[in-house]
């Protein structure tokens, strides 16, 4: 049996409550990587050194601005990973999986479970509000069994066989995971889908942001979110076992923050030359809390060890270059080697296999969705 993170109840509802509120308009169901480990401590240290770095893509930011606004991250960093894990025998980690179960769930189907608690399955919360359209990413993290997932009601959210839940229409359904080798092991997410708006896009169940789709003012989930925080550990993890630096400078951005950013360079360097490089308000991938910008933010990392490896390997832990060299027309960015973009590991591949497939090394979300970038 493997235990990973234990997950914050309350502080994953405030993000899905923040991504539900919202809203979405149609996407196509798709995947997501597993498994994820979140580590809130190493979020909080790596957004702490954001400050410098930052400013340098924001190149008139203030420190101290950037200082403000790195603390209201950290402060709300949500970990909302899901903890799976089958129960193996022994009364004392049953017991222990109990305690961790605190998100209210005994409403929610385990009743059979916890009477029989060698056969429960162990989730980090059981209640998940998404909007039509979006996808609800759900890292996996059992590695001792064979998960089954269903849905009570398709009409409302489908599941696919990594856990992903996709908002099909309003309403209330149970999607379950149970032991494909024992159908009494099982666990139950209640799912409240809320209706889709139309100022957000999500496209293959991932949030488009560029010149053409832009966020509202109101979203903001508060920092990185989950998936993103833990991939990236997990990045830069494997890269110092590598002997390389890769850390977080720039992460989650509201977009009043954004908006002082974009509003100091057009002040600097005129509009036409800002947009090149810089999001107008509500535009920023970063407002997504699924971008992050690495390491010095500027033309030195090009070519770098770190640069060099990160664009190898970021698709193993769901990334993509967002604005790859000699794709500003497409983008509407220049090239960017420092800013990445989650969107999870299966939708990373098949971008690196849409990209190997036409002897590209990469593939923007503008190609793999035929859609363009420019402010309308
Ligand atoms: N530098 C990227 C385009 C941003 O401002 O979000
Ligand atoms: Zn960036």
């Amino acid at each position: 049996m493997k235990r990973k993170n234990i997950i914050s109840f309350t502080a994953a509802i405030v993000c899905m409550f923040s991504l539900a509120s919202c809203g979405s308009v149609k996407t196509v169901p798709d995947g997501d990587g597993k498994p994820i480990v979140t580590n809130n401590s190493s979020e909080a240290s790596t957004e702490e050194q954001s400050s410098s770095s930052e400013s340098q893509e924001a190149s008139t930011t203030s420190t101290s601005d950037e200082q403000s606004d790195t603390s209201t991250t950290t402060s709300t960093v949500t970990t909302n990973d899901k903890t799976y894990i089958a129960n193996g025998n022994t009364g004392s980690s049953n017991k222990d999986d109990n305690n961790n179960n605190s998100n209210g769930d005994n409403s929610n189907g385990d009743n059979e479970n916890s009477q029989n608690s060698s056969k429960k399955i162990t989730l980090s919360y059981y209640e998940a509000e998404i909007a039509v359209g979006e996808t609800k990413m759900y890292p996996l993290v059992s590695e001792t069994i064979t998960e089954v997932w269903t849905s009570s009601d398709t009409s409302v959210a489908t599941v696919d066989t990594a856990g992903n839940i996709t908002g099909t229409g309003e309403g209330n359904c149970i999607i379950t995971v149970a032991n494909a080798h024992d159908a009494s092991q099982k666990a139950q997410v209640k799912v409240t889908v809320k209706k889709s708006s139309s100022d957000m896009t999500f496209m293959g169940g991932i949030l488009i942001v560029n010149k053409s789709y832009s966020l509202p003012r109101s979203y903001n989930p508060g920092g990185l979110t989950a998936e993103t925080s833990a991939a990236f550990y997990q990045l830069s993890q494997d890269a110092a076992a590598a002997n390389l630096n890769i850390y977080l400078s720039s992460g989650f951005r509201s977009y009043e923050y954004q908006e002082q950013i974009y509003n100091n360079n057009v002040y600097y360097y005129g509009q036409a030359a800002t947009d090149t490089f810089s999001a107008r308000p509500g535009h920023s991938e970063h407002q997504t809390g699924m971008a992050i910008d690495v390491n010095t933010i500027d033309d030195s990392f090009a070519g770098t060890s770190e640069a060099i490896w990160l664009e190898e390997h970021c698709y193993d832990y769901g990334f993509i270059i967002r604005y790859p060299k000699g794709k500003q027309w497409i983008t509407g960015y220049k090239y960017e080697p420092w800013h990445i973009r989650y969107i999870g590991k299966e939708n990373a591949l098949k971008f690196k296999n849409a990209a190997a497939a036409v002897g590209d090394r990469y593939y923007t979300l503008e190609e793999y969705f035929g859609i363009d970038s420019y402010y309308h």
